[in-house]
């Protein structure tokens, strides 16, 4: 049975929603928080992971009716749907299975028929024995010496993910260097070769299609540059292939038993958890790649088993409407407090983007509402003093997600306790500003009275802008899975409120199809 097919707007929840919004909208998180429960009562804690939704513009009546809505267009459904391995992604008649490549539940999943579980138990173990012989140094180039760097070249899927997560478990980093070459632009591949030694590098080439116009042609690239030294009977030492094209690898060069599979059911955006996620395994090691897949696992069965109104992915997608469909709020920002989640916005600008940015809904209709945001971020405290100004005073509503760990990796209290000062404050700030009175008073104090009227407007801060807290004790690789899981499971939950389809792409195709018509007329 396909996924339900309702228009959110012509709800009874929506209905309510709306009156609740024109009734609250003005509504002050200050004025909230004079309830002194109000942390506790908008904040979820899921083991080491805590959730404060409490500097909101929403009361229990919101988060009632944001619950109502995910209930009547059937969410419960359309999350079993997911998991269970049903045809969700209608356009391209493909399964939504990215969830079965972390799961250790003996509970089968069947594509055609068959029971997936065997070959991705399969794969992860030839992760793993491929994983141990590159890092242990067993694996021999082609002049019997050991590999020093690993090269990934992809693009979008199977680039933005393994080099988030490679960039962010950088603690965890073993002896081997790691790259990723992912644009077209011939500068980028040049820069990252020109420092390597073909005796010593292993390139895998990740590609679902392995026809991406990026992919190929830096693959060729860096062939030509390695039988520039080696011959071809050295490839097999030197290349492997991530992908599900197996006719097209095979004529690449690479060696049959140096392919990983992917499969049709796992889309790009969400494949990191398959052998996409094999510069993963390479530079962190098998365990820490594993004890990825298991954060994002305790993260499905989260999102699969507890009530909406518990449920961290749910709750988040919610508010994300609740200000993207009623306020109007066009962008979200997502702000790590951690150096290392550098490159989290950039790949969640895919996850989110490509999956939600559709404008025509489930029954082929023009969309009249508003679906999918846009969202950027950077990480704090840098972007304190960068674009934070236009976050506090500007005219644009942006709700913000800051991500925080108790604990730092090495153990630099003395920056930690800044870091996270900062972190609260941003917050603080964000949520009740600085009233007239208060700008007043201080610029007295300062001795600055005699400029009190010409500054005072400029040093308001009308505060009341929302954020979430989201709060780790540690950043560990399962810390890490949890967190990609729970925005992914947030994108397939607006994904059904809008009524849109989440797992398709096709609005990049046009692009690909013009680029290669003007190249065939040069
Ligand atoms: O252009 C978008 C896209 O199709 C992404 O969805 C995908 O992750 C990326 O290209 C790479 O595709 P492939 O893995 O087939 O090279």
């Amino acid at each position: 049975m396909a996924l339900q097919n309702i228009n959110p707007t012509k709800t009874k929840a929506w209905k309510k929603l709306t009156n609740h919004f024109n009734e609250n909208k003005n509504i002050s998180i200050k004025d909230l928080y004079k309830n002194s429960n109000r942390q506790t009562d908008f904040s979820i804690q899921f083991n080491d992971l805590l959730v404060d939704f409490s500097k909101n513009k929403i009361t229990q009546e919101t988060i009632d009716l944001l619950v109502e809505l995910a209930n009547e267009v059937d969410l419960k459904d359309a999350i079993k749907k997911q998991f269970t391995g049903e045809i969700i992604n209608v356009t391209e008649g493909r399964e939504v299975l990215h969830t079965a490549l972390r799961s250790t539940s003996e509970e089968p999943i069947l594509v055609n028929g068959k029971n997936i579980k065997p070959q991705i138990q399969t794969t992860l173990r030839k992760i793993r024995s491929f994983s141990n012989k590159v890092i242990s140094g067993k694996w021999k180039g082609y002049t019997g010496k050991s590999i020093t760097d690993v090269v990934n070249i992809g693009i979008g899927g199977s680039d933005l993910g393994p080099d988030m997560v490679v960039e962010s478990l950088q603690y965890y980093k073993n002896q081997l260097n790691t790259h990723f070459v992912s644009n077209i632009d011939g500068d980028h591949v040049s820069e990252i070769i020109k420092n390597l030694n073909p005796e010593t590098t292993l390139f895998v080439i990740v590609s679902k299609t392995f026809t991406t116009q990026e992919t190929i042609t830096n693959a060729e690239t860096i062939k030509n540059w390695f039988l520039k030294s080696a011959t071809i009977f050295d490839i097999p030492k030197h290349f492997v292939a991530v992908s599900t094209n197996l006719e097209a690898v095979d004529s690449f060069g690479i060696d049959k038993a140096n392919v990983f599979p992917m499969w049709n059911w796992v889309g790009g955006r969400f494949s990191l958890w398959s052998a996409v996620g094999l510069s993963i395994s390479l530079s962190v090691g098998f365990d820490n790649y594993k004890a990825l897949l298991e954060g994002a696992e305790e993260m499905d069965n989260h999102f699969r088993n507890t009530d909406f109104n518990q449920n961290i992915p749910v709750i988040l997608a919610l508010l994300s409407i609740w200000y993207n469909n009623f306020y109007g709020a066009e962008t979200e920002a997502v702000l790590p407090y951690s150096q290392y989640l550098k490159k989290l916005p950039d790949y969640l600008q895919q996850a989110i983007m490509e999956s939600n940015g559709k404008g025509v809904d489930r029954n082929g209709d023009k969309i009249d509402y508003q679906t999918g945001t846009i969202v950027w971020g950077s990480t704090g405290t840098n972007m304190q003093h960068a674009f934070m100004q236009l976050v506090h005073q500007g005219t644009k509503l942006i709700p913000a997600d800051f991500i925080g760990y108790k604990e730092s990796l090495y153990g630099l209290t003395d920056h930690h306790k800044k870091l996270m000062a900062n972190y609260y404050a941003q917050m603080d700030a964000l949520a009740f500003g600085k009233t007239k009175e208060e700008v007043h008073l201080e610029l007295k104090f300062s001795g600055d009275e005699a400029k009190i009227n010409q500054l005072l407007p400029f040093k308001v801060f009308e505060g009341n802008r929302p954020s979430n807290a989201i709060l780790f004790d540690k950043l560990t690789p399962k810390s890490l899975g949890k967190l990609i899981a729970l925005y992914e499971h947030k994108i397939y939950t607006q994904g059904i409120l809008w009524n849109i389809y989440s797992y398709d792409q096709f609005g990049v195709e046009l692009g690909k199809e013009l680029a290669k018509k003007l190249l065939n007329k040069q």
